[in-house]
């Protein structure tokens, strides 16, 4: 069964990193059969960078895509600690687009490897009834992982941590499909 994952990148910086690990990512699931990806940027959405009470259509877009994808990757650097702010603006603009579908992190920074970042989201995404997978990959020292042409000069680590990933990721994403077909989520019980 296939499974449409919206890979979303979590850094808006110019130069930033996350173009070599999102393109990574992207490639580690579109290599397999059970899922397809949608890349989303949001250096590349032009969203208002404000909430606004009139939707925009690249807002509507958003939404759309959000609401079509059965699970989510989300690739995130570590910021202060934490994750930046142009990804929880992008997971703010949005709400019941997200529920009752999994989230996978692909995280990387300094020595922590953007797992603070990671543990920050995981509340986030509770709150919007989104449920995270326990196993995630992260690249500590990312600078020191991949080539000046973006490949990762030892490969083995992280694409075992992601097959792992995305075997839980592929677990939920079936299993709440299938339960939002039986019973639309939100429904009370009566
Ligand atoms: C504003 C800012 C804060 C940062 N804070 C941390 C941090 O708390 N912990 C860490 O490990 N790395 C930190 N870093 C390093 C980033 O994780 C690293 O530069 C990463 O490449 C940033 O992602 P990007 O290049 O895709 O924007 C910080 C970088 C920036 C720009």
């Amino acid at each position: 069964m296939s499974i449409n994952v919206a890979l979303i990148y979590g850094s808006t910086r110019e130069g930033r990193f996350c173009d070599k690990v999102a393109e990574w990512a992207a490639s580690e699931i579109a290599s397999r059969s059970e899922f397809s990806v949608d890349a989303i940027d949001p250096a590349a959405l032009a969203l208002p960078n404000r909430h606004k009470r009139e939707e925009s259509s690249e807002l509507a877009d958003l939404k759309q895509r959000i609401g079509k994808a059965d699970a989510f990757v989300v690739v995130t650097p570590e910021y202060n600690h934490s994750y930046p702010a142009a990804l929880k603006f992008l997971i703010d603009s949005v709400r019941e687009q997200w529920q009752a579908k999994p989230v996978g992190f692909v995280s990387y920074g300094g020595v922590s490897g953007g797992l603070r970042a990671v543990e920050h989201l995981r509340l986030v995404f509770a709150e919007l009834h989104a449920v995270t997978t326990r196993d995630t990959v992260s690249f500590a020292n990312v600078w020191a992982q991949f080539d000046g042409g973006g490949k990762l000069l030892q490969p083995g680590a992280a694409q075992k941590a992601m097959a792992t990933m995305l075997g839980q990721l592929h677990w939920w994403a079936i299993a709440v499909r299938e339960a939002r077909r039986v019973k639309p989520y939100g429904q009370s019980a009566a």
